[in-house]
Formats: C-alpha cells, structure tokens, sequence
C-alpha cells in the first residue's frame, strides 16, 4: 500500500506537550529564585492541571493519544530496542514502546514533582519534602533529557522529523491509519483555560481553596506576625 501523509495527533495533544514542556523549562529556570517564586508556583500547578487534562484526554481522547495505545510491556521495549540495531527496525505510528515508558515516567514525575511542591511552599512535610522535591525535579530533568535523546535518536533511524509531527500532527503511514479530527475545540479549551489560570484564576482558585501563593503568602504573613 503506498504511504501517504496522515494526522497522527490531535491538537490537544500536541498544545499539552508543549505546554508541559514551557512549564518544565520555565519552573526548572524560576527554581532558585525568590524573587520569581509565584511564577514558579504557578507554573508547578499549571503543570499538574495540564496532567489532569492529559489524564482525562488518555481516556476518551483521539486513537494514538489513548493510554491503551501505548501500553506495553517491558517485553515488547526490549523487542523494540533490539529491533533498532537491525536492518528492519520496528516502526510505530503513535508512540513506540520505549518513548512510551519514558512518557510516563514524565507524567508520574511531573505530578509528584508538583505534589511534593506544594508540601514546600505550605510547609507540610519539613525538610524531606524539599529534599524530595529537588530529587523528583532533577530526575524529571534527566528523563526529559533521555526522552530528547530518544525523540532525536529515532527520528534518524526512521528517517521521520517526530518533532515536526509534535507541532504539526501528521506523519507518514497507510492512509487508512490516520485520525480524523484535529479537535480544535478541546485545545481552544485547554489553551484559555491555562491562559486564564495564569492571568488571574490562580489568584481566585487561592482566595478559595487556600491553594497557590496568595494563600500561602498570607498564611507565612499571619505565622510571622504570630511569632511577633
Ligand atoms: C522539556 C520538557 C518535556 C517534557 C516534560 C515532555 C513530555 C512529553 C510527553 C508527556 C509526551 C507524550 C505526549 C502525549 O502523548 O501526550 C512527549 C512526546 C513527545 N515529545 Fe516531549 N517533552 C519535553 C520536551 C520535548 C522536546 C524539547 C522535544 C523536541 C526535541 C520533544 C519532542 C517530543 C516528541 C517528538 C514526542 C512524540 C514522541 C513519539 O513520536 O512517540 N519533547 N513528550
């Protein structure tokens, strides 16, 4: 059958993965400072609201962006792995079963990095709860570093630009293969909604739930006149 150009993932997948990945880079550089501190709260949090969407998105989402899609086992990383120092190496149209073990050590390390951050900025948990924090922080850099590694290593051994299909959506394969909707509505959604948490939702979600900087700063405020 002769391949043809066909969309792979759908538009919320690719705005979540490059939002994710901003938020990394940007909590990651805003880490040490003090001064910048509510921008880096606000992006852990905006990170664990993008997951929770991802989650979700997993479930009832489009073909290659299920979990079901890309479940598999240690075996068939193994095989796949293998398969690459061969002349016929295994190709996957959605996530091969390598990258797929990796993206989900991002995702379990995003939430626990995000968890164990707001223990810090609340002062629950003392000083392991920083410790932890770092730790889960640095390991989430290294895996994003393997996940690069892997994304630039099997875009040369298949001869396809993967980070051209993380922006655009499309790669090469049978036409009957392809997704049908890019689900513009769904990333439209997930675009404002990031948006407005960042312009003034954090802010709101703190006043009523006591999560995020506001509530925490007002908190340390309150401990510190106390001890006055
Ligand atoms: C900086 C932090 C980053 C994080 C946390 C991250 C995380 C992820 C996650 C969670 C996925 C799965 C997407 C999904 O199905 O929802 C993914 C896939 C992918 N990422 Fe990243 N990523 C990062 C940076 C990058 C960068 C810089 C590139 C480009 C060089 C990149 C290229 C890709 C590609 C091409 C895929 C799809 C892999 C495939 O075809 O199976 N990522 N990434």
């Amino acid at each position: 059958m002769e391949k043809k150009r066909v969309l792979v993932w759908d538009l919320p997948t690719r705005v979540f993965h490059w939002l994710l990945a901003a938020c990394f880079v940007g909590a990651f550089l805003t880490a040490e400072s003090e001064r910048l501190r509510d921008v880096h709260v606000t992006l852990g949090y905006t990170m664990l609201g993008l997951i929770g969407f991802r989650l979700l998105w997993g479930v009832i989402g489009t073909r290659y962006a299920r979990f079901s899609a890309f479940t598999f086992g240690l075996r068939s990383v193994v095989r796949y792995l293998k398969s690459l120092f061969t002349r016929s190496p295994q190709h996957h149209l959605g996530h091969n079963p390598a990258g797929s073990w990796a993206i989900y050590a991002l995702l379990t390390l995003a939430v626990v990095t995000g968890l164990t951050g707001y223990a810090v900025y609340n002062d629950i948990g003392g000083n392991w709860a920083g410790e932890l924090h770092d730790g889960i922080a640095n390991a989430m850099l290294a895996v994003v570093i393997v996940h690069i590694a892997g994304v630039v290593a099997s875009s040369f051994i298949h001869r396809e630009n993967l980070v051209r299909a993380m922006v655009g959506g499309y790669k090469t394969g049978n036409p009957g293969d392809g997704i049908r909707y890019k689900h513009h509505w769904v990333a439209a959604v997930l675009v404002i909604a990031t948006i407005g948490f960042w312009a003034g939702g954090a802010d709101y979600l703190a006043s009523i739930t006591g999560v995020g900087p506001q509530a925490a700063a007002a908190r340390n405020h309150v401990a510190h006149d106390d001890r006055n």
